[in-house]
């Protein structure tokens, strides 16, 4: 049974096939809110854009002043709180015609019309959600759970665009238990994390509180300090990648090197990692400057301590089907290293797919304009090129990338625009608006209006995910808080307690 919540109204520019006003008559009408109104064309399903109280007694700015002078008490000689009502204002989206078939609104409804609360089994179908996918929350009227087709959403990539504290890693966490809790028969991804912040280490930590659920199993994490990259096999095109400064001789040179290392290690001798590489380079007979500074530049990579004979620990093989392989980059201050950590990985998985030697994955990359910002030099964007390969290309392989910024302004605009779904939560400032307005393929001002009044927990999703931009609100997670959930004051009282411990130790001693 429908529930009705309103009449169409007849206005200077409504009904008409992109505006539909009405005045209710249910319970409550909200902004964001799904309705419906069954008509000759079929089912029409529009968006409530915005809700306005109209009251005729408040109209009369004269009568309103003059009864106000007066002292007396309106409501005791007019009715006049009873000439209240609401008025919606609808963005009509489509139409399922009365042989299951979505189609635009060509014919606008009729005044008189009457108006429902769209039927969930409608809007599911209409906005193309699917019961086997990935449950990220809800959609609040009518209450319609939200799950998104796994291959509508990462096939084609996605970005989590939102300003710092709107939800941005709450929401990734939600999708990260869907595609951990998925089975075999429903296809699962690989999922790779480049966690900046160390926000995601509760997925590997053992979870011993009820109330939340173990991911332990199923998730693996890896801090920068402990990777090693094997020089041994490494193209001598990805060390001229990390060192753009090398001159024409410089890098006949280090091909000539990793050449000579390359056949050694066929003849028996073993992989080799950068020290190897100056050794020969001083064992050279040309001892000018060009071969003194290309050994400089590798002692400087050396000092990385990211380089080593072989991968260690070896990720490529802790990747796995249903999995979560996480790089946590926090305690790393380094850019360039963590630069390089991103894009050493994201070559390999890349072409990782390619040969089909890695399973179908999803790589998820926090702080995304850090890693391809819209307008740096190569230098200081090592990953960029990559990852826009993988934006461009990846589709056709099954590499699917994720990208989490609070700056979308500053992130690179191919790469944004090949993310064809946007997941937008809370954003205020007016560069990052227009900037979204621009690259979101679908959003009308209205929703753009909308985005900065969401709260925290609340998105909005538009692109190749959902057909029509859907505003819904993010599910309660179920893997355990990170052990940043913590509150500035919490974090002065365990430090002050932890303080005193030190002192007490120090007094006893
Ligand atoms: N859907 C939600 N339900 C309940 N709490 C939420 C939700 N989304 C976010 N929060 C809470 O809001 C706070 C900020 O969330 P979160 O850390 O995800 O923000 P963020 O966008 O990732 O911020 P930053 O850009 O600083 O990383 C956290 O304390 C988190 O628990
Ligand atoms: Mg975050």
């Amino acid at each position: 049974m429908l529930q009705e919540q309103g009449i169409v109204i007849s206005t200077i520019d409504s009904p008409s096939t992109t505006k539909i006003s009405f005045v209710c008559t249910g319970k409550n009408v909200h902004k964001g809110e799904y309705v419906q109104i069954n008509y000759s064309q079929g089912a029409l399903i529009g968006l409530v854009n915005d809700v306005i109280k109209r009251n005729r007694y408040f109209e009369n700015s004269d009568s309103v002043k003059e009864f106000e002078n007066t002292n007396i008490d309106i409501s005791k000689y007019f009715p006049s709180d009873s000439w209240e009502f609401l008025e919606a204002i609808v963005k009509p989206l489509g139409v399922l015609s009365k042989d299951n078939f979505f189609a635009r609104s060509t014919l606008p409804v009729s005044p008189g019309e009457k108006v429902y609360l769209a039927d969930t089994e409608i809007l599911s179908k209409f906005l193309h959600l699917d019961s086997n996918g990935l449950l990220l929350g809800e959609i609040e009227h009518p209450k319609l759970e939200v799950k998104f087709n796994l291959d509508r959403l990462l096939q084609k990539h996605f970005a989590i665009l939102a300003q710092s504290g709107a939800g941005k890693s709450y929401l990734t966490s939600v999708i990260l238990e869907e595609l951990l809790d998925r089975k075999k028969e429903q296809g699962r991804i690989a999922t790779i994390l480049i966690d900046t912040h160390g926000e995601y280490s509760a997925f590997s930590n053992i979870c011993e509180n009820k109330d939340h659920k173990d991911y332990s199993n199923k998730s693996l994490r890896i801090e920068s300090g402990d990777i090693r990259i094997g020089c041994t096999g490494l193209s001598a095109g990805f060390f001229f990648s990390l060192l753009p400064e090398l001159s024409p001789a410089q890098k006949r040179e280090l091909s000539l090197v990793i050449k000579k290392l390359d056949l050694d290690k066929k003849n028996g001798a073993g992989p080799y990692s950068l020290k190897e590489m100056i050794k020969e380079l001083e064992l050279s007979e040309k001892k000018d400057q060009t071969n003194r500074t290309l050994i400089n530049y590798l002692m400087e990579l050396d000092d990385y301590r990211l380089f080593g004979k072989i991968d260690t620990p070896s990720i490529m093989d802790a990747i796995d089907s249903g999995k979560l392989t996480i790089i946590d980059l926090s305690r790393e201050i380094n850019k360039k290293k963590k630069q390089i950590i991103l894009y050493y990985f994201a070559h390999k998985l890349f072409y990782g797919r390619i040969n089909n030697s890695v399973p179908p994955f999803l790589l998820i990359v926090e702080e995304a304009h850090q890693f391809a910002p819209e307008m740096a030099s190569k230098e200081h964007a090592l990953a960029k090129g990559i990852l826009e390969t993988i934006a461009r290309e990846g589709r056709k392989f099954g590499a699917s990338i994720c990208l989490i910024s609070q700056r979308p302004v500053k992130l690179s605009t191919t790469i944004l625009s090949q993310a064809n779904t946007h997941i937008i939560l809370r954003i205020t400032n007016p560069y990052d608006l227009k900037h979204i307005g621009e690259s979101s393929e679908g959003l009308d001002q209205k929703s753009i209006d909308m985005i900065s009044s969401l709260r925290v927990g609340e998105a909005l999703i538009v692109g190749e995910a959902s057909s029509y931009p859907v505003f819904f609100k993010v599910r309660k997670k179920k893997s355990q808080d990170s052990h940043l959930e913590v509150n500035l004051s919490g974090l002065c009282r365990s430090f002050e307690e932890s303080k005193e411990i030190l002192k007490k130790d120090l007094d006893s001693f």
